[in-house]
């Protein structure tokens, strides 16, 4: 059975007394709760991170960065490599969102350096994958979603058994329009398959999470999916209530 991994991304949200109070909040929430090996996961902006990782002291929260450099150090101003969120306590990045992919131009041979880079820091990378709504329209999701796969596997090899992936159909970002639970359990069984025809073993035990408008509404029914390994939240984890729930839901 495949332990849950629940992450807030905060994307470019916010400020020194927010994450204290947030913290506070989760912390006090989560206390003395059996989580069940569920691992809880904040993604804050870099600034925030040494804040962050001296405040979220129950054993179940971890630290994650947003995305990291696909270089490894020298004259690439504005840049954080994985070796530098390792310093700052983080253990988990997230790789090739959407939102990157869109406004940075990342394409999926940047994605599989940042994956690896970040596999030699010792950092877990949380791979996006997903398509957008006209791909989805046109028929193209599992095409789409196999050339990602494929662009990994090829790129990392038994390296991808390190990887979490994340699957974030585009058109449920930000939009309030969540996957059904039929459309998130084609998808990931359909990326569970892909994997599969590589490697069988590291298929079975790679978590395969979802994002996309999920909320302390929806959390607990996705959790039940047989393969959604956990949830990627970014606008409901900016409310401390609402994602406390959803790090409860289903418990
Ligand atoms: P959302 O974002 O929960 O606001 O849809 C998810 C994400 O971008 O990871």
């Amino acid at each position: 059975m495949r332990s849950k991994i629940i992450i807030a991304n905060w994307k470019l949200n916010g400020n020194w007394s927010f994450n204290e109070e947030f913290a506070s909040a989760l912390s006090k929430g989560l206390k003395e709760i059996d989580l069940k090996d569920r691992q809880i996961v904040i993604c804050p902006p870099n600034v925030y991170l040494q804040q962050m990782n001296g405040l979220l002291l129950e054993k179940s929260i971890f630290l994650g960065g947003q995305d990291l450099s696909d270089e490894l150090s020298g004259a690439f101003t504005g840049e954080t490599s994985g070796a530098m969120l390792k310093d700052f306590g983080c253990r988990y990045v997230l790789v090739g969102h959407s939102e990157r992919r869109e406004r940075h131009f990342e394409t999926l041979d940047v994605i599989v350096k940042k994956a690896v880079n970040a596999i030699s820091a010792g950092i877990t990378p949380v791979v996006c994958v997903g398509e957008t709504s006209e791909q989805r329209q046109n028929g193209m999701m599992k095409e789409v979603l196999s050339e990602q796969i494929q662009s990994l596997v090829t790129g990392m090899g038994d390296q991808i058994d390190a990887v979490v992936l994340a699957y974030e159909p585009v058109w449920a970002i930000g939009t309030g329009e969540t996957a059904t639970l039929e459309q998130a359990q084609e998808a990931h069984q359909w990326l569970r398959s892909e994997i599969e025809k590589v490697n069988p073993a590291i298929a079975q035990k790679l978590p395969i999470i979802y994002g996309g408008s999920v909320k302390a509404g929806n959390a607990a029914e996705l959790l039940q999916v047989a393969d959604i390994d956990g949830l990627l939240v970014g606008g409901a984890s900016l409310v401390p209530h609402e994602f406390l729930s959803i790090c409860l839901a289903g418990l």
